[in-house]
């Protein structure tokens, strides 16, 4: 087994200075991050953002251990109870150096239980990574940006580990909030678009 070489330091999101660099490599990453229709953020937006929403989840920055302070992605976590949501996201200029792989084993360690997600099916990079990390496809949907895979983890903790029960849970909890179903859909009004 290859063992991988940890290149970053986890960093908790704790002031609104870190809450800034979240802004800006999330919307770099707006068009492959939006499996719901997601808004470019302004700072006041962003700040809101988080005042509204940081009681519900955690944050974390990645910086290089050589380059301390040159954030290179973020991810959050959401605590939906018996499962948790996570957002990942890499600054476009750190693509392809294996950050992402490792902002995923740090996630799936930080979630501590079973996890929900959605992907979209034109990101080749991020089906090949959660693949590759044990995320398996439970449903499809469509969205704004595109077609989806619904996705399910059931997690890397021992103490909380996925049960088909939570598997059903969580399928549940995608197809409700994506109109999702077991099956590809064809995108409504698909055939009546004019070019
Ligand atoms: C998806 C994303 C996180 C990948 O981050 P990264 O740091 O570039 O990824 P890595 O360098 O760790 O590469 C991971 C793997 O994906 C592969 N990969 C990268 N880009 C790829 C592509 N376009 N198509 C197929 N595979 C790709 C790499 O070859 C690597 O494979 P390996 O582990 O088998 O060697 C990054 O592109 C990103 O932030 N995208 C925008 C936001 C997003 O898509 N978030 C996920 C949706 S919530």
């Amino acid at each position: 087994m290859t063992k991988v070489d940890k290149k970053l330091r986890t960093v908790k999101v704790d002031t609104l200075k870190k809450v800034e660099v979240m802004r800006e490599i999330y919307n770099q990453n707006l068009d492959m991050l939006g499996t719901v229709a997601l808004p470019y953020r302004s700072v006041e937006e962003q700040v809101q953002w988080w005042k509204e929403n940081k009681q519900y989840l955690r944050a974390y920055l990645f910086e290089p251990l050589q380059q301390p302070g040159e954030y290179v992605g973020f991810i959050t976590l959401t605590d939906r109870g018996s499962f948790a949501t996570p957002i990942l996201a890499v600054n476009k200029k750190a693509w392809g150096k294996g950050y992402g792989s490792e902002m995923i084993k740090a996630y799936l360690k930080l979630a501590h239980k079973p996890l929900a997600g959605s992907q979209l099916v034109s990101n080749d990079a991020i089906r090949h990574m959660n693949k590759k990390n044990g995320w398996i496809v439970v449903g499809y949907a469509n969205s704004p940006n595109g077609a989806l895979e619904l996705v399910y983890h059931p997690g890397v903790s021992a103490a909380f580990p996925g049960t088909p029960g939570i598997q059903a849970i969580i399928t549940r909890y995608l197809f409700d909030k994506y109109q999702g179903s077991a099956y590809p859909k064809q995108k409504k009004g698909q055939s009546e678009r004019k070019e």
